[in-house]
Formats: C-alpha cells, sequence, structure tokens
C-alpha cells in the first residue's frame, strides 16, 4: 500500500517548474531540452542540456536563398520566435517572413499545426490552458490567438501599434505585450481577451523582446535601438528606471540565486552578457558582471529552472555558449543552426524512457561561419563588422556598418583570387539608420549580399570605404 501511496503521489511531488523559476526548482534532467530558432538555416535546433550535447535539427523549410524566392515554393521562412507550454509539450515557433506559427511536440519533434498569421508574426506564447497560443504579429496592431492543436486564428486582441512579444503572469491571468512602435506595454486580461491597463513611459517607441521575473513582479523591456531597458515594477505597474544596457541590447532574462534575484541581458555590440542585481522590483539594478562571450553578437538567452546554468546564442558565430551562474563563466560552447534568434529552455520536454531523438537532421548544423570586425578606410570610428555564412552553393555575406556618415554611401571591396590582386566588389549600400545620441551618425543593420565569397575571395582582404 506504502509503495502504491507514493506511486500516486509522486507526479505531484515532482511537479515540472519552468525557468526562471523561484528557489526550489528541480535540477537539469535528461528530459530537458533547449531549442534555439536558427534564421538562415531555418531550423530549430535541439539541444540537451545535461550533457551539453545537439541532438540535431528541425526543419522548417528551405535554407536561405534555396528555392525560396521560387514562385512555387510554400513552406516556412526566417526561423525567428520560441515559446512553450507550461507542461513541456509543445513549443510554438514563429517565421517573421511567412507569418507562420508552427507548433512541435517535444516528444518527438513532430509539427502538430501550422497556421498562417498575420503579418510579420515575431513572439509567441501558450497560455495557461496549454490550447491556446497568442502571437504578437508586428505588422499589425494586434496579438492572434491560435488553437495549437488543431491550427487556425480563434480570435484577436487589439493592442497598441507593433506588438512584439507576448508574455504571461505566473497565474496565467495577465498577458504583457510590448511593441516596437508604441512606448506602452499593453496589460491583456486573459479571460476577458482585453486591454484592461497600459504601462506608459518606457525609454523607446521600439521595444522587441522583454522578460519577467520568476516572481511575476518585474518586467525588463529592452530597446534594442537605443541600447538601454525600461525596469518595470508590475506591482506598481510603474517604470522604475531606463538603465543604460548597452549597443545593441538584445535578450533579457532572470534567474535566482542564493535568493537574489539577477537580470541577465546579452549585449550584441560587444559580445557580452551583462548581470545586474536587483533587490526588490522596485530597486535600480546594481551591475554586477560582464561575461563575455566566445563568440559573436549573442542574442537569446534563458536559464535552467535551479538557476545554475545559463544558455546565450551568439547570433553571429552560430554557436551556443553554456553559462555556470556560480563563476559567471561560458563553460562549454556547442555548434548550432545558422544565425539563431531567440533560445528557450523546456524542462520536462521529453519524460524518460522517450528520448526525443525522432525527426531530427543535421540541416544547418557545422557550416562555415566567420566574422571580421574592420575599420572603415579613411575613418577614425566607423567600422563594419562581416559575417560570412557558407549556405548551399554560395555564401551569405552581412555586414552591420556603425559609426557611419548619415545617407553616405559605402562600398565593400575584397581581393579576387584570380584576379593578380584585384579588387571587385562586393555589395554597395547606404548608412540611413540614424544613431541615437551621435549627430549626423548612421548604423547600416542588415547589409546582405550573396555570392560565392569563400572559393573566389580572399577573407583577409575585405575592405570597406566611402563609394
Ligand atoms: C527569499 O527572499 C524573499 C523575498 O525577498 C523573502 O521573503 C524570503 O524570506 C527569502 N527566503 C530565504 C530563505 O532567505
Ligand atoms: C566581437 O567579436 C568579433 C569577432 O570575434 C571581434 O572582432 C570584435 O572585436 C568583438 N567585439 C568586441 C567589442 O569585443
Ligand atoms: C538622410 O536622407 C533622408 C531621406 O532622404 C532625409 O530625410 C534625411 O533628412 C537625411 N539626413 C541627413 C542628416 O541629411
Ligand atoms: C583614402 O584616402 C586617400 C588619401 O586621401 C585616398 O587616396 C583614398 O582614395 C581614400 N580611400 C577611400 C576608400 O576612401
Amino acid at each position: 500500500m506504502r509503495s502504491l501511496f507514493l506511486l500516486l503521489v509522486s507526479p505531484v511531488v515532482i511537479a515540472i517548474q519552468q525557468a526562471p523559476a523561484l528557489p526550489g526548482a528541480q535540477a537539469i534532467s535528461s528530459s530537458d531540452r533547449v531549442y534555439t530558432a536558427d534564421q538562415t538555416s531555418n531550423t530549430i535546433t535541439v539541444v540537451k542540456p545535461l550533457t551539453n550535447e545537439v541532438l540535431g535539427t528541425i526543419s522548417l523549410g528551405k535554407p536561405r536563398m534555396t528555392d525560396q524566392l521560387n514562385p512555387q515554393y510554400l513552406s516556412s521562412v526566417n526561423s525567428h520566435g520560441l515559446g512553450f507550454s507550461l507542461d513541456g509539450q509543445y513549443l510554438s515557433h514563429t517565421s517573421v517572413t511567412t507569418n507562420t506559427l508552427t507548433v512541435v511536440r517535444t516528444l518527438d519533434n513532430t509539427i502538430v499545426s501550422k497556421t498562417t498569421v498575420d503579418r510579420a508574426s515575431h513572439e509567441s506564447f501558450f497560455a495557461h490552458d496549454g490550447k491556446t497560443v497568442w502571437v504578437a504579429c508586428r505588422g499589425t496592431e494586434n496579438v492572434n490567438l491560435v488553437d495549437a492543436i488543431n491550427g487556425g486564428i480563434i480570435g484577436r486582441v487589439k493592442t497598441d501599434s507593433g506588438p512584439s512579444k507576448v508574455l504571461f503572469s505566473p497565474d496565467g491571468k495577465l498577458a504583457y505585450v510590448n511593441h516596437i512602435n508604441s512606448p506602452v506595454i499593453n496589460i491583456i486580461d486573459v479571460a476577458k481577451k482585453e486591454v484592461v491597463h497600459k504601462i506608459r513611459g518606457l525609454g523607446d517607441v521600439f521595444s522587441s523582446d522583454m522578460m519577467i521575473s520568476a516572481d511575476g513582479l518585474r518586467l525588463w523591456a529592452v530597446h534594442k535601438k537605443i541600447g538601454k531597458t525600461s525596469i518595470i515594477d508590475l506591482s506598481a505597474r510603474k517604470v522604475v528606471t531606463v538603465l543604460d544596457t548597452g549597443a545593441e541590447s538584445n535578450h533579457p532574462n532572470f534567474a535566482t540565486i542564493k535568493n537574489i534575484t539577477y537580470g541577465f541581458l546579452t549585449v550584441a555590440a560587444t559580445n557580452e552578457t551583462r548581470v545586474w542585481r536587483q533587490e526588490r522590483p522596485s530597486s535600480i539594478p546594481v551591475f554586477v558582471h560582464s561575461i563575455p562571450s566566445s563568440g559573436v553578437e549573442p542574442h537569446g538567452i534563458w536559464g535552467s529552472p535551479d538557476g545554475t546554468r545559463m544558455y546565450i546564442v551568439n547570433e553571429h558565430s552560430d554557436t551556443l555558449d553554456v553559462v555556470d551562474t556560480s563563476t559567471m563563466k561560458v563553460i562549454t560552447s556547442l555548434v548550432v543552426g545558422q544565425e539563431s534568434q531567440a533560445l528557450v529552455y523546456v524542462a520536462g520536454a521529453v519524460p524518460s524512457p522517450a528520448t526525443g531523438t525522432e525527426n531530427l537532421g543535421t540541416q544547418g548544423l557545422d557550416k562555415r561561419c566567420e566574422n571580421r570586425l574592420i575599420r572603415v578606410t579613411n575613418s577614425t570610428d566607423a567600422s563594419a563588422l562581416f559575417t560570412i555564412r557558407q549556405l548551399e552553393g554560395l555564401e551569405m555575406l552581412q555586414i552591420i556598418g556603425r559609426t557611419l556618415e548619415i545617407n553616405q554611401t559605402y562600398v565593400a571591396t575584397a581581393a579576387c583570387k584570380t584576379c593578380n590582386g584585384g579588387r571587385l566588389q562586393i555589395v554597395s549600400f547606404k548608412a540611413t539608420v540614424p544613431m541615437p545620441g551621435k549627430l549626423g551618425c548612421a548604423v547600416a543593420p542588415q547589409v546582405l549580399s550573396f555570392l560565392p565569397f569563400f572559393t573566389n575571395y580572399e577573407i583577409e582582404s575585405l575592405q570597406v570605404g566611402k563609394a
């Protein structure tokens, strides 16, 4: 009788907690998974955090430039956002270009449903009913509600312009939405499906990513374009401060370590994750650590529920760093799919004895990826970060130009291998995005060129200068 009793109560005792969690959550287990959404390889990478193994990738369509511009192409394009159900059974995934919301069963990596949602679906999350996915569609003024299992839009909630991400309160009764065109957080009553409050006075109109702490009392909304983060006290529903967090501040997350809440934030331009300690939801965070990334442009970040590890994906190196939070150092680095954006940690995704290795392939893994940070010729401050990635049959060359002259045209060149030192133009571009706080300066955040680069050009010869 006694053993039967234990057997019956054990599922209650080991109820899974998802990160970020309060102290006392379960340790990292073999049933947990980390997922990254990889834009260029058009995949989701599946990682086993207990052993730090990459198990493989789930393909959502063809990699970039392979059939995607064909008028008969019907699959998804631009793997971008990730959310999950609290029981760990499902992932929600967004493809920005094709407006696709894909639901994946974590047990065996099968696709459960695909729904065409509204323009520029960016991030999504499961409501606490475990059946409905709320999707922020940045090209609109609403959040779509999707039937996860059967597919299809079953509702829309009107928001401010450019909803970017949806997160739920720990009790599941409220949803929080940030925006890319409005300096405001919308608070939605989940049962009523309407906005019941707006937190105003954010640091910028553009907030792409945000996160809520385990206690449900802190919300950090990041403003990537100005390198700042609005620190919000959710019980007071007020902005505590707008913190200077660093150029190209990306994704935030939280961990409770020795009963203290720490905010972690990936800062892309300086290849680091910065850590702040925040005593109370109303306190101004105190900077405590910088964790240098092993790679370039850290982006998505999520911790383990027990707060011992943080997982950080380096968007421009196609690698994932594992950080030990007791030393705040990278302890290992794994090779994942290409140009990852979001990352989530899902506890209890693959309960034993399942292995969760079905339906995985290798699309986007172990491809060559090189970065070179180059000073713009004849300038003092201007720089260009080149990232060159191997695709199928050609390469993708990307430039992030920084501190350029506004509205000036620039030309990137490289020495051609068969031209006796002669240089050829790789791409030309105009710097049009004003740099906050630097009058007359601009960035060129996403210059792209597709060409067979490694075969034809010397990578160490890259240059960029005024046209
Ligand atoms: C942990 O912190 C919370 C909030 O500050 C406090 O109420 C609680 O007593 C602390 N627990 C321990 C074990 O220190
Ligand atoms: C980021 O990484 C790139 C490539 O390794 C490197 O060239 C650059 O100096 C790094 N930037 C900073 C600020 O450390
Ligand atoms: C740059 O060009 C844009 C578009 O033509 C124009 O609106 C803007 O005023 C220009 N900026 C500067 C500083 O010349
Ligand atoms: C850099 O400056 C030198 C000297 O003025 C000039 O000859 C050269 O063409 C310039 N190069 C570029 C790329 O602007």
